[in-house]
Parts: C-alpha cells; structure tokens; sequence
C-alpha cells in the first residue's frame, strides 16, 4: 500500500490531479485492484473525473481478491461495494464506480490488446519487475503505451533499472526519478515528450 501511494497516486496521479478536470488513466497490471481503489478515492477528494483502463491477463479468483482486507483499511463510503466491482465487473464492458469513475478492464496482454491513440494522461506501469518479466520492459512495449498517451502525459513505474530508463528515453520520455517508497531509493516518473 505504501508503495502504491508513494509511486503511483503520489508521483502520479497528485501530479496531475489539478491540471486536469478528466483524467483517462491506463494501468498495466491490474492485480489485486489496490491502484484502482487507491485512484477511486483520489478521485473523490479531488473532484475530477476519471477514465480508468485496466489490463489484466490473470484475473484473481473470487476467493483471491475476497481475502484481501483493502475494504477495511482503505476507509470511505462506497469502498467495500466498490472494490466488488472492481472484481465482478465484466472485461470489455465500461462501468460506473461513481458517477465521475468509470473502468473498463481488457482481459488481455499489454503486448496484445488495443489501444487507442493519444489517449492517456496517466499511465500505472505496475507489471512485475523485469527481472520476472523481462518481455514486459521492452522497447515495443514502451513504444505501444507511449503511443497511447497524451503529449506531457506521464508513466509512473517503481523501476528505475538501467535498462528501463534506456528504454523509456528511447521512445522520447523525458525522465525524472523521485525518491522511491521506503526502501527504494528512487522510482521512475516519465514525460512524454513531443
Ligand atoms: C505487480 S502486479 C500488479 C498489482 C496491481 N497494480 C495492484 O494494484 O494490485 C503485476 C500484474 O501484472 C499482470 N501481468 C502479467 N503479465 C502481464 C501482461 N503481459 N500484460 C499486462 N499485465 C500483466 C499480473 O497478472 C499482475 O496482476
């Protein structure tokens, strides 16, 4: 969780909450839907009004994300009904966390689904690290997200591997690497470039 505040709503999502009423948000890896509830409440301190796409090729089973405690200990009114939504929803079909969130999840690769052009403000690269998942870090992968994003429009990783950065400055990032979660000692916080 602190990982998630620190890299992802922090250094990403805070960054640009004031600049933009909209936010279209692209996360790759949905996981345990931590970063979804996380930006769900965001939203709601801020006011703005999101579109959060979620790629996720191995969806948690029922009995998986049911034993998560992320309801009891992320505090808010909706939280427990949203995080089952998270979850229930079905893949392709846009829903309605709030009237000012909606999520669309693809059960799909990064390296497989569609996505469309400029389209992103903000961009949850929050796949395993690439020493596990090394296909995922390349630079067609980089080059496909950035693709999808807005000029100025910006990728938050918790990765500030070598390689990484190579890769993302490759595809015409602009770099910058604040101080990671505890432990880390930086992360990485791209800009698109023009
Ligand atoms: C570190 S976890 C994500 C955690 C998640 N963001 C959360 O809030 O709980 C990495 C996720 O990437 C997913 N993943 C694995 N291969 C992938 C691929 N090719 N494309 C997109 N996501 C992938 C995994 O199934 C896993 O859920």
């Amino acid at each position: 969780m602190q990982e998630s505040e620190c890299v992802f709503i922090q250094q990403g999502y805070d960054s640009l909450a004031k600049q933009f009423a909209q936010l279209h948000i692209l996360e790759v890896g949905l996981g345990t839907g931590l970063n979804c509830l996380l930006t769900l409440k965001r939203s709601i301190l801020w006011k703005n009004n999101v579109h959060y796409t979620a790629i996720e090729p191995y969806p948690l089973s029922t009995e998986e994300w049911g034993s998560l405690n992320y309801p009891h200990v992320i505090s808010g009114q909706h939280t427990n009904e949203s995080f089952s939504l998270i979850h229930n929803s079905e893949f392709g079909k846009e829903i309605a966390l709030t009237s000012n969130f909606k999520l669309i999840k693809y059960h799909d690769t990064i390296q497989a689904v569609d996505l469309p052009d400029e389209m992103y403000h903000l961009v949850y690269f929050d796949a395993f690290g690439p020493q596990v998942q090394p296909e995922l870090w390349t630079l067609d992968v980089f080059e496909k997200v950035a693709r999808s994003m807005q000029t100025g429009g910006v990728l938050v990783t918790y990765s500030a591997k070598g390689s990484v950065k190579r890769a993302l400055k490759a595809c015409g990032f602009v770099l910058e690497h604040p101080a990671g979660p505890p432990g880390k000692r930086e992360m990485t916080r791209a800009v698109k470039g023009s």
